[in-house]
């Protein structure tokens, strides 16, 4: 499921100040192969969600100018940053259908990139020419904060892979870490770019938290339920892998004799095959975890929408709640 119109459209619309600005960005480093490498994730492709997210923001309240784009711009250069380090860890060799940053050219570099792009990311927001003064100390606590929060999602993540105490709610505080602040954030920023009231910035922002939360469950669940032209990834990696999804943890709590398919994958890496994958997934739904996954993800889908209801239907609400709904429609 391909996004909506309305929101392919706006991306589009806004792709040539924003790819200029992470492009100048990402060119800082005079070191050719650094910058290479910086730019090379970049250049496979992705969304643009994040770096899009302030500006849409501003839309809504009806005050969006350029230093939306440019916060944005420093956002969408650290979720990439997150990304080429996240493939290091997830020990994934393909990321938006090409080999990742770090097969690509190598460990060493791919972290060496990751790092200067969180480093060129501030140097963008401090030198703005866009955003005021006034802002700044706001900005980079939030930004800063989100870093922080990411790496511990992120740690989170890693320590929990084959643990079998793993429960939903330390999963969710997982997820919010490593994905869902990064919503907030963008929420944040842009709202406060656009002068918005406390109040306006605190709903934002938990529209944001709430939507990110449903993106990584959706995620999750796109994993097990569609193919890797879908994914770009290959089917029931995070399982091989031994990641306690949602899924997994709620399949482990959900009867009390073992899950013979599930455990003959869980976590046992690249020696296993597809049929053995597509056993272990029938596991899953047959002790409804996956349609336990997809109330969970309806759930947080809802909250969002809620807060978004909150504001007038201006022409920037048509598309950010035509992107809310989209990532629940892709499991639906
Ligand atoms: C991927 O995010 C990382 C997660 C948090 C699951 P996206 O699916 O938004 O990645 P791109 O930027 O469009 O490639
Ligand atoms: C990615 O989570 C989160 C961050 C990069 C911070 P995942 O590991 O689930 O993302 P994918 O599935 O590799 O895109
Ligand atoms: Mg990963
Ligand atoms: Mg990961
Ligand atoms: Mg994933």
């Amino acid at each position: 499921m391909s996004l909506p119109e309305s929101v392919k459209n706006s991306l589009m619309e806004h792709s040539p100040q924003i790819e200029e600005k992470i492009i100048s960005t990402l060119s800082l480093s005079k070191q050719e192969k650094l910058k290479s490498a910086m730019l090379y994730l970049i250049n496979s492709g992705g969304k643009r969600l994040r770096a899009t997210l302030p500006y849409l923001i501003g839309e809504l309240l009806q005050n969006s100018d350029k230093s939306h784009y440019d916060v944005g711009a420093a956002i969408e250069i650290i979720h990439n940053f997150t990304l080429i380090h996240d493939d290091i860890m997830d020990n994934d060799s393909m990321r938006r259908g090409r080999p990742s940053v770090h097969k690509a050219f190598d460990v060493p570099t791919a972290i060496n990139a990751g790092d200067a792009m969180l480093a060129v990311a501030f140097e963008l927001i401090s030198s703005s020419e866009f955003i005021d003064s006034k802002y700044l100390p706001e900005l980079v606590k939030i930004i800063g904060g989100m870093v922080r929060r990411v790496s511990e999602g992120q740690q989170l993540d890693i320590d929990n892979e084959n643990r079998r105490d793993i429960t939903i709610e330390d999963y969710l505080y997982m997820i919010e870490g490593k994905t869902a602040v990064m919503f907030e954030a963008c929420a944040r920023c842009g709202a406060i770019l656009s002068g918005a009231t406390p109040e306006e910035v605190e709903l934002l922002g938990n529209w944001g938290l709430n939507l990110g939360l449903c993106f990584q469950i959706v995620d999750d669940l796109i994993d097990v339920i569609s193919d890797s032209n879908t994914s770009g990834k290959p089917i029931g990696s995070d399982l091989i892998q031994g990641k306690m999804t949602c899924m997994v943890i709620h399949a482990m709590n959900s009867v009390d004799e073992e899950l013979v398919n599930l455990e003959a994958i869980l976590g046992k890496g690249s020696g296993v095959n597809n049929d053995q994958i597509r056993m272990a997934i029938s596991d899953l739904e047959k002790v409804g975890s996956i349609e336990y996954c997809k109330s969970l993800a309806n759930k947080y889908y809802t909250i969002s929408k809620e807060c978004l209801m909150k504001f007038n239907q201006s022409s920037g609400f048509e598309v950010l709640s035509d992107l809310t709904d989209y990532h629940i429609g892709r499991i639906n």
